[in-house]
């Protein structure tokens, strides 16, 4: 591992992270108004977002998991979005919000609004997602909900892996790009 903790520089920390969180819930709770929805949590990386976010929601709602992969151990997407687990209940009808830690190319939020509009007549499909880096998008991709917006940095804590380390940080962090391969 070479990365250290003290090569870590705060972005976000978690009272930053938590306060927007409950912001963010409370424009949901708005929208929602007490409809049951479906929220979908993308695996790995939005883990402590989707848990987090849901205590702050007052609908009824079940929480699914997924699992994609776009990233290898490095730190550039591969471009190819994996489809790890999607098994996903009948979600017609039903109101699905997607909750991401990232949207960086948009090619894995494409990926899955695709597949749930190619899949299921929803009656909302909303996508959430905490951290939102515009610079090397490659789709037209705008999350509905959206945390911070970040520049082009790799950023790691709270759920957001560099080679599968650093998520359990309360925090969000990057480190120097001559650190990262
Ligand atoms: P996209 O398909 O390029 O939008 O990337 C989405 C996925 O790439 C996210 O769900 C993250 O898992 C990963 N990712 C993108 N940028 C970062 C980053 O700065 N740190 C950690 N993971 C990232």
């Amino acid at each position: 591992m070479k990365i250290k903790l003290s090569d870590l520089k705060v972005l976000f920390s978690e009272e930053q992270i938590q306060n927007r969180i409950k912001e963010l819930a409370s424009e949901m709770n708005k929208f929602y108004s007490g409809e049951e929805v479906y929220v979908i949590c993308v695996l790995k990386g939005a883990v402590m977002f989707a848990t987090d976010l849901v205590k702050y929601l007052d609908m009824p709602l079940k929480m699914e998991f997924i699992r994609l992969s776009s990233y290898g151990s490095s730190t550039t997407t591969s471009g190819k979005v994996n489809a790890v687990d999607i098994k996903l209940p009948d979600l017609n009808e039903k109101n699905v919000l997607i909750v991401e830690d990232i949207v960086d190319t948009g090619l894995t939020a494409k990926f899955l609004l695709d597949f749930i509009a190619c899949n299921f007549k929803t009656k909302s499909t909303k996508f959430a997602s905490l951290l939102d880096k515009k610079i090397f998008r490659q789709t037209d991709i705008e999350p509905d909900y959206m945390g911070f917006h970040i520049d082009d940095k790799f950023v790691i804590g709270y759920g957001l892996d560099y080679d599968g380390y650093f998520r359990n940080l309360k925090y969000i962090a990057y480190a120097d790009k001559s650190l990262l391969e």
